[in-house]
This record gives C-alpha cells, structure tokens and sequence, in this order.
C-alpha cells in the first residue's frame, strides 16, 4: 500500500465539504483537525472553492486536502497549482487519469457499476470512489464485488452517515468512506464551528476503532 492510501485508510472518513465562502476555510479546517480529522475534500461546486484549498494547503500543512467533483483535466491543474494533495472525480474519465498521472496528483476516479470498475482498473486505478454508494447497492454492491474485483478497493461516497459509516468501514475492500453529514453545508453558512466539532468527533472515532 503507498502512502497516500495510508493516509487515507488511517484517516477512515473523509469530509466531503462545499464552502460557499473563503473565509470559512480555516475556521472549518482547523475545527475538523482538532476533532481529529486531517484528511479532507473540498468540492470544486462554488466559485470559493480554489481559494479556500489554497488557504488551508498554506496555513494547515497537517491536513491533507483534496479536491472533489473534479469534472476536467483544467480542474485538475488548477487545484494542484492551489495545493490539492488528492483528487476525486464523481465518475471514470480516461483524460483526467493520464491528466493526474501528469500533473502527479492521486485520483480517486468514480464508478457505480463493475464495468466502470473494470476499466478504472485497466487504466491502473486501484482505490476508486463508489458513487452514489447508496443508490450502487451499498454494502450490498460492495459484497459481490469483492470476490470478483479483489484488487480494488473502495472510497463509498454518497448516502454514508453517522449511522452507516461503521458497516462501510467494516468492509474489507473499503479503505475510507466519504461524506458530508460531518461538515454539513448549512452548518458551514451558519459558522457553527461548535456543532461541526461535534459530529468530526464522532466521526473520528470510526478511525480509532479500525
Ligand atoms: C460527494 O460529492 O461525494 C457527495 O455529494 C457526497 O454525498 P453525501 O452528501 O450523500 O454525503
């Protein structure tokens, strides 16, 4: 296993965060990070989003931020350029696997079914996204895959909460889940850093009980 995926399996869940403001990159970085969650994606869906990763790759180097909903290769050069450590795409584009091979950024590339699994891994993806996890099948899809595909493993995102996030991780081709129940979008608009704080806690303990 390389490092980054290291990294993400230690780290266990991984926020999936939409800021509609920059300004509330730090206070919410540093609010996951305290509760103990250092890994982190932020969604390329508002126009904030390339300025709040470069104020948390510039002033938190202790947490690992990723880029999501990367749709093109331009977006992945311009999240790299603003210190992504890791990209994720919601579903499986040839251009953006050669693009993160040459922009030398790790790409969680998005599948839903196994034929989608299989080409990622004929392009050399190993650790793909599952998405929308809930609407695939879940633990269900994960299952009669596994047997057939033992070499992937798995990101599931999408319908992953507080309540299922432990039988997710419980899967053994499940290396990290992801999600936004932990830094809910409304609770970002409303700087309630204390309420985030504490659902990141009680998702932090999922990465303790692994
Ligand atoms: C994603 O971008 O991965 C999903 O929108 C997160 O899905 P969730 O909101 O159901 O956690």
């Amino acid at each position: 296993m390389d490092e980054f995926h290291q990294i993400l399996q230690r780290a266990a869940v991984i926020p999936v965060v939409t800021l509609d403001r920059a300004e509330h990159a730090l206070p919410l970085a540093r609010t996951l990070l305290d509760a103990g969650l250092d890994v982190l994606e932020l969604t390329l869906r508002t126009p904030a989003a390339l300025e709040a990763l470069a104020l948390i790759a510039e002033a938190l180097p202790g947490v690992t931020v990723g880029v999501g909903t990367v749709l093109d290769p331009r977006q992945l050069q311009a999240a790299r350029v603003a210190g992504a450590r890791f990209a994720v795409s919601p579903g499986l584009d040839p251009r953006l696997i050669h693009a993160a091979r040459s922009f030398d950024i790790p790409l969680l590339p998005g599948v839903m079914t196994p034929s989608e699994a299989m080409q990622a891994r004929a392009l050399g993806c190993d650790l793909l996204k599952l998405f929308p996890a809930d609407v695939a099948g879940g633990i269900a899809w994960l299952r009669a895959v596994a047997p057939v595909l033992p070499a992937l493993a798995f990101c599931p995102t999408g319908g992953v909460d507080a309540a299922n996030c432990a039988a997710y991780l419980a899967e053994p081709n499940v290396l990290c889940v992801g999600g936004s129940w932990v830094a809910p979008r409304r609770l970002i608009a409303a700087a309630d850093w204390a309420a985030i704080g504490r659902l990141a806690a009680q998702a932090a303990t999922r990465r303790m009980s692994r």
